[in-house]
């Protein structure tokens, strides 16, 4: 086979066989293909599009490029959740201790990322004593007993996929739903989900800015989850403005204990809830969407998740008594709130920009040697569609350093009060083929 062969036929329109595809990844990553063949191929792709069997072989491909994480020894269908990313996404610290009190397994993999905020680790390294340094035999013995565990990124998992990602960042070729969809999904299969439920976000704060590209990319990735036997949905979700209350990585834990409670943000509470009753459905532990929600709200009522979050912690060293007292986790010195500079509605709180601020704070890490201050960040008052008097608090500030006036200076550009402002739809849709 000629990688110059592959790249004419997919220039032209056609469609590549699997054979084709596994050549053209297997070469690839073993370095027998260079950059600029790839790079060509990538923008054949971008241009020409894949059909669906063509997506799932080279999902395939990349998964098997690298070693695949064996959660057979875990009892029950594994489920995992992907959110394409937002701000002040707390959704995971509680759907993972939430579904698991309801007796699906989460075994979660996770990492520490670029970004606004720390990734869900470092969340939840916020507990004094919590660690997700432990070794695999651990893990699966942790997920069997309690249903939940938490690991640090272990194997060399799709390295096609990062060899990919990092030439499509500087060929323009990141934007193709192909390629991104492929890419997303073959991380999720490599780190051993039998089952994926996906939250795609749209609005300003994600990747994809429009519903109807959030929407192809939804279909495609869960068309390809089911061509491959993973049982896959997804949904799409607001993310014009930040998801919560709390954007920072204590705060944020602070805000899951709270939701756990019952006592959450009404938007967190609500997405926390359809994620829920999809991996609830998927995970085999009720019949449908109803139902499953049924299951999770008794868990919230009758403190189950939260008694699964305390044990959760325990078994990884942390200390579980924050959930009494979340006093406990780490706090900024100064807490600073941010005044309306007149009265109306709020109709706008860019989710972005709010991210930039608490990136400011020090919440998240621009590369990845940056050290992450784990007390700081923003707690909203307001959100959009919420009306405010002049001198009210829009927000809290909650910072290490006194002197804030950047970062208030980016707030007051980022937040939009006018005379209406209406509730964003939170849910858009909900896609199961
Ligand atoms: N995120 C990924 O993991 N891959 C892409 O291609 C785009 C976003
Ligand atoms: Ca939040």
């Amino acid at each position: 086979m000629r990688m110059v062969d592959i790249i004419e036929k997919k220039r032209d329109g056609q469609a590549l066989t699997n054979e084709e595809i596994e050549f053209f990844i297997n070469a690839y990553t073993s370095g027998e293909i260079p950059d600029y063949q790839a790079s060509s191929l990538a923008m054949a792709i971008f241009f020409q599009d894949m059909n669906d069997q063509e997506r799932a072989a080279l999902t395939m491909a990349m998964v098997n490029s690298g070693d695949v994480i064996d959660l057979s020894a875990i009892n029950g269908i594994k489920v995992d959740k992907h959110s394409t990313g937002g701000v002040g996404d707390t959704t995971t610290l509680v759907l993972a201790p939430l579904v698991a009190s309801v007796g699906v397994p989460v075994a979660k993999m996770s990492g520490r990322g670029l970004g606004h905020t720390g990734g869900t680790i470092d969340k939840l390294e916020s507990v004094e004593g919590f660690h997700v340094e432990i070794s695999e035999d651990k893990f699966v013995e942790l997920v069997n007993e309690a249903k939940v565990a938490v690991i640090g990124q272990t194997g060399n998992l799709t390295p096609a996929d990062k060899k990919l990602y990092g030439l499509r960042d500087v060929t323009g070729t990141v934007n193709s739903i192909p390629l991104i969809a492929s890419s997303i999904m073959s991380k999720k299969i490599a780190a051993g989900a039998d089952a994926i439920v996906l939250d795609v976000k749209t609005g300003n704060g994600a990747f994809m800015k429009t519903i109807e590209d959030a929407e192809a990319l939804a279909h495609a990735m869960v068309s390809i989850g089911n061509n491959v036997g993973r049982n896959t949905m997804a949904i799409i979700s607001d993310m014009s403005q930040p998801l919560g209350n709390a954007i920072g990585n204590a705060l944020e834990v602070k805000e899951a204990i709270e939701t756990l409670k019952g006592q959450g943000p009404k938007d967190l509470t609500e997405l926390v809830m359809t994620l829920g009753s999809q991996m609830v459905v998927v995970g085999g532990k009720a019949k449908d969407l109803e139902e499953a929600r049924a299951l999770l709200e008794k868990a919230i009522e009758d403190g189950s998740a939260l008694e699964s979050f305390r044990t959760f912690l325990e078994n990884q060293d942390g200390d579980g008594s924050v959930v009494d007292d979340v006093s406990k986790l780490p706090q900024a010195r100064f807490q600073i709130d941010l005044l309306s500079q007149k009265s109306g509605t709020v109709t706008e709180i860019i989710a972005n920009e709010i991210g930039v601020a608490s990136m400011m704070l020090g919440a998240g890490r621009q590369t990845k040697e940056d050290d992450i201050d784990l007390s700081v960040g923003i707690v909203l008052h307001k959100k959009v569609g919420d009306s405010v008097d002049e001198g009210e608090a829009l927000l809290t500030i909650h910072s290490n350093r006194e002197q804030i006036n950047d970062v208030k200076e980016k707030l007051n550009q980022s937040i939009t009060i006018s005379s209406h402002g209406e509730v964003p739809t939170l849910i858009h849709k909900i896609i199961t083929e």
